[in-house]
């Protein structure tokens, strides 16, 4: 038990890590060819930064954000950095988590992504991915689901955001600037999210 939130965040940044060329190349196509970088610099840091034995799952979020926000620079990292301190300001003193929990988790992620990056559903951004599987998850909860239900309707809404990603024009970040190139390219933010998603349910279903 002790390790868990360490084991979680461990999971997702082998995940970011082992898919930076994939991140990289998606931004090259809309971007400048950074995400990837950007978050695998990122993740390797917080790995070395956190406390592996720390029980205190809000702790290890903020430390989390903390560190992604003060290491990686550009639009992802600020972004990535206040969805990681707001879900750790949910979880302060927490050492387990409820559904209900991830419910309150979400709220506050996208509460802190669109504080400081004014986007919204539909712009081409990580939201795009992230809205839908808080409202999946909610959904489910809602009516009863179970936890791994909910994680994988979580995550089939968030896969399904990303290729609705590729529909739609950028107006949010350097990938506006293509205009009506932008179609037909996924979102880097959006299928970063959508990883970070699928380890969780993997975590917590495994
Ligand atoms: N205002 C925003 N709100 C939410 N997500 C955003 C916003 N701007 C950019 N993003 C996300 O950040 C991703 C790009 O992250 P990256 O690490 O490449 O930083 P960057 O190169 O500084 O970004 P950008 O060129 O988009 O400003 C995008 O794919 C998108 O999902
Ligand atoms: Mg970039």
């Amino acid at each position: 038990m002790s390790s868990k939130v360490y084991e979680c965040i461990e999971k997702i940044g082998n995940c970011i890590i082992a898919n930076k060329e994939f991140l990289t190349e998606l931004d090259r196509e809309i971007g400048d060819a950074d995400h990837g970088i950007n978050m695998a610099r990122g993740f390797t840091e917080v790995l070395a930064a956190l406390d592996k034995e720390s029980e205190n799952i809000g702790e290890v979020l903020k430390k989390t954000g903390m560190t992604l926000l003060s290491k990686v620079g550009g639009a992802s990292g600020p972004l990535y950095g206040t969805a990681y301190m707001q879900a750790g300001k949910v979880c302060a003193g927490k050492t387990a988590l409820t559904p209900e929990d991830g419910k309150a988790i979400f709220e506050s992620v996208i509460a802190g992504i669109q504080k400081r990056g004014k986007a919204v559903k539909g712009e081409k951004t990580m939201l795009d991915a992230i809205i839908p599987a808080s409202e999946a998850y909610s959904a489910a909860i809602d009516s009863g689901a179970g936890i791994g239900e909910a994680l994988d309707a979580m995550c089939k809404a968030a896969e399904e955001g990303v290729e609705y990603t590729k529909t739609i024009i950028a107006t949010k970040g350097r990938a506006s600037y293509l205009g009506e190139r932008s179609i037909g390219h996924q979102d880097p933010g959006a299928t970063s999210a959508t990883f970070t998603m699928q380890m969780i349910r993997d975590f917590f279903k495994g």
